[in-house]
């Protein structure tokens, strides 16, 4: 069976730190973080090269690996739901085959990416708003929170300030697992400490 690579990581924080900053699309190898730290703190630069250029902390925080899809079931631009970390307040969560590359994206394209559900505002659930012309979740239906997919969750527009958290996964031949998370979800108090 065809595998694909599973990637670990044992850097410290400080030499993770180094190696994602000053980037605003994370490479998938330094994106992906797997067993061993709890969470890091990276920075990472929010539209860079132009005026509103900004570097900003994000936090990564592992969880135990959850098998979420199988890869052969991904069909572009048609999202699964899934529950992450666990099955409590606010852990729905979207796999979704973009067809474009994104900013940690898996497979081959580079184009499956994870995020919660979660509008980072007030909390209010994205889900049905994927727009597969746009790449985007939202508008939030509260107060038009839209964020983009492509570019690790940033928001596109709206009354948020926060990016939506994406979640961390790995591929391994045909079975998609998620592993940790991008950012900090809505609600949560002990998103740093589980
Ligand atoms: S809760 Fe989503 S924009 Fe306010």
């Amino acid at each position: 069976m065809a595998k694909t690579t599973v990637y670990k990581n044992t850097r410290s924080r400080k030499q993770l730190a180094k190696e994602v900053g000053h980037k605003c699309l994370v490479s998938r190898r330094n994106f992906l973080i797997g067993t061993g730290a709890t969470t890091v703190t990276v920075m990472v630069t929010l539209n860079p090269g132009t005026a509103d250029a900004k570097a900003v902390p994000a936090q990564i925080t592992n969880y135990p690996r959850k098998f979420i899809c199988k890869l052969s079931e991904l069909k572009q631009d048609e999202p699964l739901d899934f529950n992450y970390p666990d099955e409590g307040e606010y852990s729905d969560n979207m796999v979704v085959k973009l067809g474009v590359k994104a900013g940690g994206g898996l497979g081959k394209d580079q184009d499956i990416v994870a995020y919660n559900y979660a509008c980072t505002h007030q909390g209010n659930s994205l889900s049905g708003s994927y727009k597969a012309e746009t790449k985007s979740l939202g508008a939030c239906p509260l107060h038009l929170s839209t964020y983009d997919l492509t570019r690790h969750g940033i928001l596109i527009s709206g009354q948020a300030y926060q990016s939506l958290p994406q979640i961390l996964l790995e591929i391994e031949g045909d079975s998609v697992y998620a592993t940790g998370i991008f950012g900090l979800i809505f609600g949560r108090e002990n998103n740093l400490h589980s």
